[in-house]
């Protein structure tokens, strides 16, 4: 325990529910399995709404591509939410404090924001095009945005252990 944290964070750690994804033996790495494969799928989604965006996978109808592979991305990062926040409630105090820790929950925050608002907007313009249609600059831009976003996420995720 980083017993320099906000009091909220060593609670959160110290309570029963931590405990016990501490001490049992497999409730913590079946989290972070569940982890990975929710990121596998979130990132396969994500992969194929963002190239279709870019232009790629051009003869496919874009609205329909964009459409399911967010859907999927949806489902998948709710995945990835949920058991992340088992890994975080195991080592609340330790991982909260942890800069790139922080840099990543920034990032999905702007991830969230930028598929909200910006990535909304580009789907809706890719309604009126057809397969062979060239993406507007504003959809590539919206799909390469997207891209390098979550590749960040993971990235930083993976980064945490050895920070
Ligand atoms: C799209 C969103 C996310 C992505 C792409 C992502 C990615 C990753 C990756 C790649 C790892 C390393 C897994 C490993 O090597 O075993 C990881 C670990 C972890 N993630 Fe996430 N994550 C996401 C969301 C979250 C959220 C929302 C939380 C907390 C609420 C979270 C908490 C953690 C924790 C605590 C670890 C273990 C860190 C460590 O001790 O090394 N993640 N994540």
């Amino acid at each position: 325990m980083n017993t320099g944290a906000p009091s909220f964070l060593i609670a959160l750690e110290t309570s029963e529910i931590g405990a016990l994804i501490r001490q049992s033996a497999w409730i913590y790495p079946t989290a972070n399995i569940a982890h990975v494969l929710a990121i596998v799928l979130f990132a396969g989604a994500i992969a194929v709404m963002d190239v279709r965006m870019m232009g790629g996978m051009a003869g496919s109808d874009p609205a329909r591509v964009v459409r399911s592979a967010r859907s999927m991305a949806v489902v998948a990062l709710i995945g990835v939410l949920l058991t992340g926040a088992v890994l975080f409630t195991a080592e609340a105090s330790h991982v909260a404090l942890n800069g790139i820790f922080q840099m990543k929950m920034a990032l999905i925050a702007f991830g969230i924001v930028h598929a909200l608002f910006v990535g909304n907007r580009a789907v809706r313009a890719l309604d009126a095009l057809g397969p062979q249609a060239p993406m507007p600059g504003f959809a590539r831009f919206a799909g390469a945005l997207s891209m390098l976003t979550w590749l960040g996420v993971v990235g930083l995720g993976r980064y945490i252990a050895y920070n």
